[in-house]
């Protein structure tokens, strides 16, 4: 068996958690394979509403195997939290969770220094979410990591302290206050203790063996495409490959081993945090997705900036992954709109491109909308695919044939049950 994908194509918050949890009955294994818990994926069932941050998307599911990746950086504080609140709720997580041994930590001080050098970079901040990502992975390619696989030996606490000094010096020439520190530093101590309870393994081998005996897996991304640390919106990216290539290093697959390629996108756009944005909309229609979408981030509740859907950027996503199957998301948002607009090109230094630029900001790119006709209906009650309006199949056409690529599912609420298949993807 092959290993599918499943990954954002724009700027996160696609709806990836929810659409996991849809498709993880056919799947033995759901995988993790970058970020941590930057990433928010939000699943609803049963009337209630879970967020995880690290935690695989499958976790719901009884007789499914959820593996945090290598390529995952996990914080035990958030990790442990997490732990606690699926236990409450009766999970298993002890026989259906997992971590890769070389799946690097973020340490306290990883924390204050992703703050101080948003801190110091002033208004040209990227927009973290501060959960000492970017400085985990700098860690990790500047071989000073700690992983996993550390805890549990005699060097671990030799290894963090001397990793802590070598922050706490970059702290003193941001002249960062690290008051906090000895507090953090305690609860981070004791969560990492707790993560012994669980079973850390190599993943990549374990991985691998189920693909040979038949196993079903399936790798979460999370952040999107547009986040990735070589093809996003650079600087105002992530530190990990968010992309496709993401989950043959963050998980020990080969590429030849990748099967289906599902991308993810919502029916118009959002980013949170700073960076270029070019189909942004400041007026009415912007606050009224927002509104009806209800964007806002799902790990630091910021309000989420919305606009239409970008098909240069889309286009770009879907070939950087090579992405076989579409997921159009939140359908249901854009029923408030008499007209529905898609940017098909931009104008970009007074020529028109249909292609995601090298230096896509504002001062360079204006976008080239047409527009299309609104449906108008509550899509939220919606079961049936023949029951949706003409207008919202021919907006899903146009999409699918600029994108030439099957559009599989169609998501019309953050429910479950709220998921239309159109062909293919359960098959
Ligand atoms: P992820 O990071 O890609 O997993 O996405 P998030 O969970 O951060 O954000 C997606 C948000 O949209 C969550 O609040 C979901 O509950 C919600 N959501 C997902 N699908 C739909 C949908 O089809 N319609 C609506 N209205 N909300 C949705
Ligand atoms: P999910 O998996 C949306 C954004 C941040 C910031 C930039 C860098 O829920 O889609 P970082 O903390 O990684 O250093 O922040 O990336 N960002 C996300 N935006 N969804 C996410 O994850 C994100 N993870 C990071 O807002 O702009
Ligand atoms: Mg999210």
């Amino acid at each position: 068996m092959k290993v599918d994908v499943l990954l954002g194509l724009q700027w996160g918050d696609e709806g990836k958690g929810k659409i996991v949890d849809v498709l993880t009955p056919k799947y033995d294994i759901i995988a993790r394979f970058q970020g941590g818990p930057n990433a928010g994926h939000t699943l609803e069932f049963n009337g209630l509403k879970h967020v995880l941050h690290t935690i695989p998307s499958g976790v719901f599911r009884e007789n499914t195997l959820n593996i945090v990746g290598n390529g995952v950086v996990i914080d035990p504080v958030i990790f442990k939290k997490e732990i606690d609140a699926l236990i409450d709720l009766g999970v298993d997580i002890e026989s259906n969770l997992v971590l890769s041994k070389k799946a690097h930590l973020i340490l306290p001080t990883h924390r204050l220094l992703d703050a101080a050098s948003e801190i110091a970079k002033g208004k040209a901040k990227i927009g973290s979410t501060l959960k000492g990502i970017g400085p985990t992975y700098m860690d990790k390619t500047g071989r000073n990591g700690l992983r996993i696989g550390d805890i549990s030996e005699s060097y671990f606490l030799e290894k963090y302290n001397a990793l802590k000094n070598k922050h706490l010096s970059l702290l003193a020439q941001y002249n960062f206050d690290t008051s906090e520190l000895a507090d953090m530093e305690a609860t981070w101590l004791s969560a990492t203790e707790e993560l012994k309870k669980l079973k850390h393994i190599d993943s990549e081998h374990v991985l691998n063996e189920a693909m040979k005996s038949g196993k079903a897996v399936l790798a979460e991304g999370a952040q999107g495409s547009l986040l990735d640390i070589d093809f996003g919106s650079y600087p105002f990216v992530t530190s990990s490959n968010t992309v496709c290539a993401g989950a043959c290093t963050g998980l020990g697959i080969a590429p030849n081993r990748i099967g289906e390629v599902f991308g993810i996108f919502k029916a118009y756009c959002t980013r949170v945090g700073s960076g270029p944005f070019p189909t942004e909309l400041f007026d009415a229609d912007g606050e009224l997705m927002q509104k009806e979408g209800n964007e806002f981030g799902a790990t630091t509740g910021r309000p989420r900036r919305c606009g239409w859907i970008d098909l240069p950027a889309l286009k770009y996503a879907c070939m950087i992954n090579g992405v076989t199957q579409l997921i159009m998301m939140k359908a249901d948002v854009l029923s408030c709109f008499d007209k529905i607009k898609v940017c098909t090109h931009y104008n970009y230094k007074g020529e028109q491109i249909s292609h995601f630029p090298y230096d896509v900001n504002e001062s360079n790119v204006t976008p080239i909308y047409i527009e299309l006709a609104g449906w108008k209906k509550d899509l939220t009650g919606v079961t049936d695919l023949d029951a949706l309006p003409t207008e919202l199949h021919d907006y899903v056409e146009f999409l699918e044939k600029e994108l030439e690529l099957p559009i599989t599912i169609i998501s019309v609420g953050p429910d479950r049950s709220q998921t239309i298949l159109r062909e293919k993807a359960l098959a």
